[in-house]
């Protein structure tokens, strides 16, 4: 298999056969001309079902997770959808790490739950737990995030996917904060990689996206049933934006990564911080777990202020190189409360985020005006 950068910018890329474009082709269509009834070309017959960029996207997201199969749709929430609602019946349950991000918690727990999908929060470092957790017949999903949104706790992949197969539940994880250039969890013995691609993969803040890849074909067409089934698609467009970030992830990533161990590494002795969330820093809890698994340590960083909530109100608030705005994973710098902003749908449930916590996307611009940036906002 050739390496890791070669693969974003050349799997399911050739060069268009009709003209020899180098990039390929954005289809903007939605129906194809058929020759003869049934006389479909390439198997294209409606662009829900397939599209020759989405189909590229996919072939490309697959190469890079080292999956079976890849499949796009409109947006990290509409692929979870589409997955939970493939392998979950009414009366089963989902064993979610007790960090979620809050809009995977409220789909499973104000969407699904009303159609008799159940759910358990567990903390997905006490193994016991785990593997308690999965006892109960009708558990279907282990579903852990890992670097976790916001507060940047680490999970044994390898670990949690064997609980998984002894329990026969499938091991799904979200991948959006590494991507797929830092870590592969297919490769550890997860069953289904999950992505919101509006994160890293999109990389530029322009277009709002998702992914599923899959370690087994069966449950590959399964899904892909489901995809056209249920028709939370992606457009053209947004798969060709996507495929084109991917050709940079690598390099992206590098330079995400390096900014976000420097501001660490600065917060960790500035007065006013209290704990660094950085799975980079030595002393981080899972420091160890995120060594063994990633190849580097990501973009984000969280932090808490001694001065509580209104100091964290206050800094995201002066904060001016880094934009107080949602969302992650693009070029520039953002800075946001989890507690008011992003994870709002998980107050005064086991998954509500500190108050006096701040999450930060480092960008891919000149560090030390990032730093300068921070420092004048925590005067
Ligand atoms: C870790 C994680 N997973 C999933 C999602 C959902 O993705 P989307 O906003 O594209 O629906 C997000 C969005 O912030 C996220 O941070």
């Amino acid at each position: 298999m050739t390496g890791f950068n070669t693969r974003a910018i050349h799997a399911g890329q050739d060069p268009d056969p009709a003209t020899g474009a180098v990039i390929p082709p954005l289809h903007l269509t939605t129906t194809y001309k058929q020759d003869g009834v049934g006389g479909l070309r390439g198997g294209y017959e409606y662009s829900r079902s397939a599209n020759p960029t989405r189909d590229t996207l996919q072939t490309a997201l697959a190469s890079l997770e080292q999956g079976a199969r890849g499949m796009t749709f409109a947006s990290g929430l509409a692929a979870e959808d589409t997955l939970l609602r493939t392998v979950c019946r009414p009366g089963d349950s989902v064993v979610l790490g007790g960090d979620a991000y809050g809009g995977t918690y409220r789909l499973i727990s104000r969407v699904l739950e009303p159609w008799g999908v159940t759910h358990s929060p567990v903390d997905l470092n006490d193994l016991d737990a785990v593997r308690a957790a999965v006892a109960p017949e009708n558990v279907r999903v282990i579903w852990c995030e890992t670097p976790s949104n916001p507060l940047l706790n680490v999970s044994d992949i390898a670990v949690l996917a064997e609980i998984a197969q002894a329990s026969g539940t499938l091991l799904v994880v979200d991948n959006t904060f590494a991507s797929p250039y830092l870590q592969q969890p297919l490769t550890l013995g997860a069953d289904v990689v999950v992505h919101s691609t509006t994160k890293y993969l999109g990389g530029h803040s322009d277009v709002v996206g998702g992914a599923l890849v899959v370690a087994d074909a069966d449950l590959g067409e399964r899904l892909a049933y489901h995809q056209n089934a249920m028709g939370a698609v992606n457009g053209p467009f947004d798969a060709w934006l996507v495929l084109r970030s991917l050709k940079t992830l690598g390099v992206r990533m590098d330079r995400h990564s390096a900014n976000a161990g420097r501001i660490a590494e600065w917060l960790l002795a500035h007065p006013a911080v209290g704990d660094v969330l950085y799975p980079g820093l030595p002393q981080h809890r899972n420091h160890d777990i995120a060594a063994k698994q990633m190849s580097g340590f990501g973009g984000m960083v969280s932090f808490r202020l001694k001065g509580g909530e209104e100091a964290a109100l206050r800094v995201c608030e002066r904060a001016s190189l880094f934009t107080l705005a949602e969302s992650l994973g693009g070029v520039e710098s953002l800075i946001e409360h989890p507690h008011r902003m992003t994870h709002a749908s998980a107050a005064g449930s086991p998954l509500e985020v500190p108050a006096d916590l701040v999450r930060l996307s480092v960008g891919i611009e000149d560090v030390d005006d990032l730093l300068a940036d921070l420092d004048q906002a925590l005067a």
